[in-house]
């Protein structure tokens, strides 16, 4: 057989197609994407069901240290496995680094617990929480070189946090070396103060959490990080998007022209901060940064992703236990302030999206692609090797039963988190089969791929950087100081 799969009489739907057809697959890469294809050495016949690229999500956390030194509850296997389960191929999640650690060092010993442990295909972006100068002007031009083409970085938290002076440095670096930043918008100090004077007036549950991170401290930041951005036309990416005013602030800049991307995740679509209101420490099971807001903002945001403001849609699975190694804190004088942050999603976001979005027509079916896989790639450089189903690309494939319907339950999802945000939700759309590279890894309730069988991608130029952009003479001339502009006159 010329090939080693064919899955055939699929309804193939990209970010741009929807057709049927079959796939034939050779080397772990598609050959052919035709009607009628010869029947490969496999042969899976998706029985008319949809099929798009394999989800890619571009924004978890895996085998990492909180800010707080709380370490999340997955490790790159049970990480990996829950995200196969629901319809990824390939996720990114973080080497952190943390102040004093040597970013190198970070990279390296979180690549080598990747190689050995994930089951999907991988990348990583760094966290820099410490840009000294071996940082920013060794570490991270190498390592950018080598395909970690992004980077997060913090506007809040005290142990991580950048302030605008090393926010410019960054944006430099990136822009110069050909880096994606990605931004935690938050405005430190309004939180604090806020959560300062709560605790002050004995208000300390976990639903405080909410009050205390004010959509005035995320859009302020966001504003700031925009601006900051725009000092040298840097182009940027902020993360985990939940209110009106952040959606805005992006749109704005990007109606002036400038380069500033922007994602969302499914609690901030599905979740109120009304779902922290809990009896005893309940509610920090929904403690996360930023915190659900309420339901004008999940209007404002779905509009967002609808019409491209946002163009990524990722899980943050940030999964941190509910006892005392993860969401509750030892002692009794202790605060909201003390829950670790996060909600555990990776399994749910692509059912959640075409549950909620698909089903609800809030989406069509080429966004919800665009917006759980093909974005991604384009997003972090992997495009188009990843996330288009085409001749050339990786055979990463999900066969999706988009007429089952199932209840969120814990113990039905493969994480290590040990419970879920959507416990006892109807969601109607789950994947059947995944494959990637043209293994099949998930066939309806059964791993099949041993640890450590994801494979390392290296990745390019994120979209944003390949643009040639025009700068007014100030600008360019910045610019210049910088040498960001080699083939610009
Ligand atoms: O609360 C959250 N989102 N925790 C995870 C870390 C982050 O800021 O994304
Ligand atoms: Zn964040
Ligand atoms: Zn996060
Ligand atoms: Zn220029």
């Amino acid at each position: 057989a010329s090939f080693d799969l064919t899955v055939r009489n699929a309804r193939i739907v990209t970010a741009t197609d929807d057709f049927h057809g079959d796939i034939g697959i050779r080397d772990g890469r598609i050959v052919t994407v035709a009607q009628d294809l010869p029947a490969g050495t496999r042969d899976i016949d998706a029985g008319g069901k949809l099929v798009f690229p394999g989800g890619i999500d571009s924004h978890c956390h895996i085998e990492q240290l909180s800010s707080m030194g709380v370490m999340c509850a997955d490790d790159w296997h049970s990480a990996s496995v829950s995200a196969a389960f629901g319809g990824n191929t390939t996720i990114v999640p973080f080497a952190a680094q943390h102040k004093g650690d040597s970013l190198r060092e970070v990279a390296t010993n979180y690549a080598a617990s990747a190689a050995a442990k994930s089951v999907i295909d991988y990348s990583y972006h760094l966290i820099i929480s410490d840009p000294t100068e071996q940082t920013i002007e060794r570490d991270l031009p190498e390592l950018i070189r080598e395909g970690i083409t992004s980077f997060k970085v913090f506007m809040t938290y005290d142990k991580l946090k950048l302030n605008d002076t090393q926010l410019l440095d960054v944006f430099a670096v990136a822009a110069r070396e050909g880096a994606l930043p990605m931004i935690h918008a938050e405005n430190n100090d309004v939180i604090l103060w806020i959560a300062r004077h709560l605790i002050a007036k004995g208000y300390t549950a976990p639903k405080y959490h909410a009050t205390s991170h004010a959509p005035a401290a995320e859009n302020e930041a966001t504003n700031r990080a925009i601006q900051l951005a725009s000092v040298l036309d840097v182009p940027i990416l902020i993360v985990h998007v939940s209110t009106l005013g952040g959606a805005q602030a992006i749109h704005s800049a990007k109606a002036l022209g400038a380069s500033v991307h922007g994602e969302t995740c499914p609690h901030y679509l599905l979740l109120t901060a009304e779902d922290l209101d809990l009896p005893g420490t309940e509610g920090a099971k929904f403690c996360c940064s930023p915190p659900p807001r309420d339901e004008a903002s999940q209007e404002a945001l779905w509009k967002a992703l609808k019409n491209g403001v946002l163009q990524l849609f990722s899980s943050d699975h940030a999964p941190y236990r509910y006892d005392e190694s993860g969401k509750i804190p030892a002692g009794d004088a202790t605060t909201f302030k003390q829950v670790a942050n996060g909600l555990p999603g990776l399994e749910v976001r692509m059912p959640l999206l075409f549950s909620e979005g698909v089903l609800k027509g809030r989406i069509s079916l080429n966004e919800f692609v665009a917006l759980t896989s093909t974005n991604h790639a384009k997003m972090y450089g992997m495009h188009p090797r990843k996330g288009c189903i085409a001749p050339g690309a990786d055979a990463d494939l999900v066969i999706w039963d988009a007429e089952c319907t199932r209840t969120v339950t814990h113990a039905g999802l493969h994480d290590a988190v040990g419970y879920t945000p959507y416990e006892g939700r109807s969601v109607t759309g789950w994947p059947q089969t995944v494959i990637s590279r043209g293994r099949v890894v998930v066939d309806g309730d059964t791993l099949q791929v041993a640890a450590g069988s994801g494979e390392f991608i290296a990745r390019g130029l994120p979209a944003p950087l390949r643009e040639q952009r025009k700068h007014s003479p100030e600008t360019h001339f910045l610019r210049s100081l910088f040498s960001l502009d080699k083939t610009e006159q």
